[in-house]
């Protein structure tokens, strides 16, 4: 029996028809007499009724399904009897009164339920068995979800002119400040291409080659801590233009992310989208990623409490410090216990402490209450337009940690108060980062992006005098408080490049092993460029609703960056390694 409909193109407009659907066992009920299945493709589910008056055979054969099993059914639709319609289904006003019923293949038990709404299972296990965990209808619609943002993408920038070209997955490192997955080359032992982190100098390589725009729809590799929206490999819409320059690549940019936001949920984007820069997203949000869905915004009040008596804070603020406030809206009732948890959450970011203000009806209370004048309070309370029932949180230190510790506070109270609206997608350009940041351990300077990234022609003349002062040419659009998306115009002279490579004290041998093929390409006609790499995963996860980027990937590794579906890593044979002229030394478990 091949199917004629998918279940979710059954409805009452085909009553009294004759059908054929094929699928899953979802579920089987059996009342004796009536036995009800609930059938799912790929697409929907519908309930089949089979009944021992009108199908006896196929009634009879109906006691033998159990989950999961491969069934095909023939019968005709019915409006189902009033009071038994399921208005949680698409299909829930009719049902399909079986005639026929061939079981294609049996099913064993399988290891959980395969429901949306089914008991929690382990991450292992729903991994191990990925093939059914993609069964649910949110994964099979997250998948379909990924397959049009991915095919809206490849409509437009085709539209736009762009080429999709492909750039090579053995290759040299490219820096984007992960670690490198290796390969070994069994041609020439003891050498190893790294995969790419991204196709960052390919890309720019084809701009000297002269395709004006290119495109890639792109794995990309990188040996980093897993978390939430990070996984070791990711897709990226690699982007890459000539003769360009920031207009150019927003207004393209926006257009693709508000024809895909159509194209795969019908929602309007409105452009253009606004820019920030990155001094000010720091200072109000204590975040390059900043999520304005909602408020909290960090207040400064270090002139307030410069000369007041708690000398935590004004000791620090004589030491060029911050004492930076948010506003808790209505929690001024939390207990001792409660802020001594937000005390040691904003200690992991390295704070050294957190004092709180509960403003009631007719007091301040505070541990510290004592070391502050009234005229001091007061003038917190106006500043940071605290109303009676909050309460202000404060955090004084360097201003990198009191951003990190206060705007990791801000998102987990924002999260935890329930005062983020989840239907909104708030975008934003960050724009005019530094172009270096000073890296404490190694005591010398980073890039910010990475170290192709142009720079903005006021600042050339700071590159020696002041170069934590110089602004980047890169740009970061951000969404609903993450990073979706990450380009720059790029350097397009060769001594400038080699100038920057001195500035990171990347020697003349290193920069030449590691980049002289493409300092080399430089010197012959670079043309002005500049692209963008939105992560496709980030976009297509946050277009769902759903925190983690594992669930809009087929086949994802967990969290310790395993695969329990098919084992790997694995170990391998001694005969490989000795082809590859490797050996490996005792694991340390
Ligand atoms: P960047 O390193 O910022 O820039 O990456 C661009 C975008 O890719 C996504 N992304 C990731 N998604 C999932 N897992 C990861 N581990 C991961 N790492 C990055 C993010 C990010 O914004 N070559 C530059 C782009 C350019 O300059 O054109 C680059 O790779 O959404
Ligand atoms: P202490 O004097 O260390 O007992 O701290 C008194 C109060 O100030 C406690 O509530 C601490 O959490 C808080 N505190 C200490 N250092 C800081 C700081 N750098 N920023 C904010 N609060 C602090």
């Amino acid at each position: 029996m091949k199917p004629t409909h998918q279940c979710n193109q059954i409805d009452l407009k085909l009553e009294n028809q004759e059908v054929i659907v094929a699928g899953w066992v979802q579920r089987r009920r059996d009342h004796g007499g009536l036995i009800f299945i609930d059938l799912r493709d790929s697409n929907d589910l519908v309930q089949v009724v089979f009944s021992p008056e009108t199908a006896q055979d196929a009634h009879k054969l109906a006691h033998e399904l159990r989950s999961e099993f491969v069934i095909a059914v023939q019968g005709k639709v019915s409006k189902r009897p009033e009071g038994t319609e399921n208005p949680n289904l698409t299909t829930g006003e009719i049902e399909i009164m079986a005639d026929e019923l061939e079981i294609i293949n049996r099913s064993e038990t399988p290891p959980f339920v395969i429901e949306d709404s089914g008991p929690q299972v382990s991450e292992d296990t729903k991994l191990k068995y990925r093939y059914l965990d993609l069964r649910r209808p949110s994964m099979q619609r997250n998948l379909r979800v990924r397959h049009k943002a991915t095919m809206a993408a490849r409509n437009y920038l085709d539209k736009q002119g762009f080429f999709e070209i492909e750039t090579p997955v053995l290759t040299k490192s490219t820096p984007e400040g992960a670690r490198d997955f290796l390969v070994p080359s069994r041609f020439n032992p003891g050498k190893f291409f790294a995969m790419p982190q991204s196709p960052q100098l390919f890309k720019q390589l084809l701009m000297i080659s002269g395709f004006g725009k290119y495109f890639q729809i792109v794995k990309c590799y990188r040996d980093e801590d897993l978390r939430a929206d990070r996984q070791f490999e990711f897709t990226q819409i690699d982007i890459e233009m000539s003769f360009t320059d920031e207009e150019e690549i927003f207004a393209l940019t926006e257009g693709l992310f508000a024809d895909i936001f159509q194209k795969c949920l019908g929602i309007t984007i409105p452009t253009p989208i606004k820019r920030m820069k990155y001094h000010e997203a720091m200072e109000r949000f204590g975040s390059d990623k900043p999520d304005e869905r909602f408020g909290m915004e960090l207040i400064n009040i270090s002139d307030i409490v410069a000369d007041c008596q708690f000398k935590v804070f004004s000791s620090i603020v004589a030491k060029d410090g911050q004492v930076k406030a948010i506003v808790a809206p209505k929690q001024a009732d939390l207990s001792r216990k409660q802020i001594d948890i937000l005390t040691d959450f904003v200690k992991d970011f390295g704070a050294k402490g957190l004092v709180s203000f509960k403003i009631l009806e007719d007091e301040v209370d505070s541990p510290v209450r004592k070391y502050f004048s009234d005229e001091v309070l007061k003038n917190i309370i106006e500043r940071t337009e605290a109303k009676v029932g909050d309460l202000i949180l404060i955090v004084a230190d360097k201003p990198k940690v009191v951003a990190e510790s206060l705007g990791r506070l801000r998102l987990k109270l924002g999260n935890d108060l329930g005062l983020i609206d989840e239907s909104q997608f708030k975008f934003s350009w960050i724009v005019d980062f530094p172009l270096f940041h000073y890296n404490e351990e190694e005591k010398r300077l980073d890039s910010e992006h990475h170290p192709f990234t142009g720079i903005h022609e006021k600042d050339m003349e700071l590159l020696d005098i002041d170069p934590l002062k110089v602004r980047s040419r890169s740009y970061d659009l951000v969404l609903n408080g993450s990073e979706l998306a990450s380009g720059s115009i790029r350097i397009h002279k060769q001594d400038l490049q080699e100038k920057i490579f001195r500035i990171l004290k990347i020697n003349k041998e290193e920069a030449q092993q590691k980049f002289g093929f493409f300092l080399e390409a430089l010197k012959f006609g670079a043309p002005p460029h500049g692209g963008i790499a939105p992560g496709l995963d980030r976009l297509v996860a946050i277009m769902c609703g759903i925190k983690s980027i594992r669930d809009v990937i087929a086949f994802p590794k967990t969290q310790s960056g395993t695969c329990p579906l098919t084992g790997a890593p694995s170990e391998v044979s001694e005969e490989q390694l000795k082809e590859l002229g490797l050996s490996v030394e005792e694991v340390l478990e």
